[in-house]
């Protein structure tokens, strides 16, 4: 009896143990793949892009007619009879597409995420501690001082480097974890769109695009280990859109502690968190640097093979905009994620009621002295965990 009491005594202290030094699965890969010196083994990462070689890897069949193929090439998109998707043993409900995009059309996006999206009313983190006149024409401002600046070190950050995340839509409330009806801009008709495509493909045609996360990186950013619970209707999938450099991506489980498989974003690829993975744990530990003599990927650089339609979304990014979108990816990943708010005929909750949801949400995702985590993204300062 004393036997066992002893180790019952002995597990909870290094479940205690565990929690103060947090090295559970999930957070000792993360501290694996953040690491700088030396830096990580990757040869355990999942790449998609290889195609479906390793043993957690499948294919998976889409539905190529739930969207016309002129509809997707407006939209950048290849056809999706074309699209490699992929599923994940263990993870029903994640699908991962290999870059499905048109050549030319990823410039378009970045140039978005670059000039347009971060543009009023939709709001960014320099709007934390930024008057309105200051924040206006971030991108006018950036590419004014990019030019004029040499390559000494001690030279000031552009706005456009300052830039951590942009809400488009139902915008997103950091501190609350919560959005409102209150806080609502029209979302971007060109990214609902692809949007729409894409979840369709994925055998959700009625899902609709209510608001934006857009995650801006450096070679020094990472994303801690969250869940995104804070939309109303998890029947929805979250759908993923990442351009520029790659990223270690983390899936994990249900519980904040349980093992994560790791694999690679390139530019290009998308993520569909649906069903059972709409709800796991993820993070992203961090971003990949790219060889020096190729720091862009080719589907990126690559320009379009024929003038797009006259009714297409996604227009051709002027050379001289090109330009400083491409000096900026060097270095950057941009990644845009998109999720529908409410349910069909949804409404937001009333007062009382949210505020009975704020503190279920607010206990749910205590933050036990995650580091990392303790500073995603508040709306006060520039968010990632940098180190
Ligand atoms: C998010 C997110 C992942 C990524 O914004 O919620 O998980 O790949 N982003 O940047
Ligand atoms: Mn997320």
């Amino acid at each position: 009896m004393s036997c066992r009491v002893e180790s019952s005594f002995k597990m909870a202290k290094m479940a205690a143990s565990m929690l103060e030094h947090g090295e559970d699965a999930f957070r000792k890969l993360f501290k694996f793949y953040k690491r700088r010196n030396p830096p990580p083994d990757f040869s355990e990462v999942i790449d998609f892009s290889k195609g479906s070689k390793h043993e957690k890897v499948f294919s998976t069949e889409l539905s190529p007619a739930a969207v016309g193929e002129n509809e997707a090439r407006k939209a950048g998109l290849q056809p999706v009879r074309e699209w490699k998707a992929f599923g994940l043993k263990g993870y029903p409900g994640f699908i991962f597409i290999s870059n499905p995009f048109l050549p030319g059309s990823q410039q378009y996006w970045v140039k978005q995420c670059l000039k347009v999206y971060l543009q009023k009313p939709n709001v960014c983190n320099l709007d934390m501690h930024m008057t309105a006149a200051e924040t206006e024409n971030i991108w006018e401002k950036s590419t004014q001082l990019m030019r004029s600046k040499g390559s000494g070190k001690r030279e000031p950050k552009t706005l456009l480097e300052k830039l951590r995340w942009v809400t488009l839509g139902y915008h997103y409330n950091w501190d609350t974890k919560m959005y409102s009806a209150e806080h609502h801009t029209p979302f971007p008709a060109d990214l609902h769109s692809v949007s729409k495509h894409v979840a369709a493909a994925c055998g959700f045609p009625s899902f609709t695009a209510e608001a934006g996360i857009l995650n801006y990186y450096h070679s020094d950013s990472s994303l801690g280990i969250h869940v995104d619970e804070s939309e109303l209707d998890h029947t929805q999938p979250l759908l993923s859109f990442s351009f520029g450099q790659s990223a270690v991506f983390l899936l994990g489980g249900t519980k904040r502690e349980d093992p994560a498989t790791a694999m690679f974003m390139h530019s290009g690829d998308i993520m569909v968190m649906s069903g059972h993975s709409r709800l796991l744990y993820h993070a992203v530990p961090r971003i990949v640097p790219a060889p020096a003599a190729a720091p862009l990927p080719p589907c990126l650089l690559q320009g379009p093979e024929r003038s797009a339609p006259e009714d297409s979304l996604v227009r051709r990014v002027k050379e001289e905009d090109w330009e400083v979108c491409t000096r900026y990816m060097r270095t950057s990943r941009v990644n845009m994620t998109v999720r529908q708010v409410l349910g069909l005929g949804q409404a937001f909750p009333s007062g009382e009621t949210r505020i009975q949801t704020l503190s279920a949400f607010s206990k749910d995702s205590a933050e036990g002295g995650e580091n990392i985590n303790s500073k995603k993204r508040k709306s006060s300062s520039d968010g990632y965990g940098e180190s």
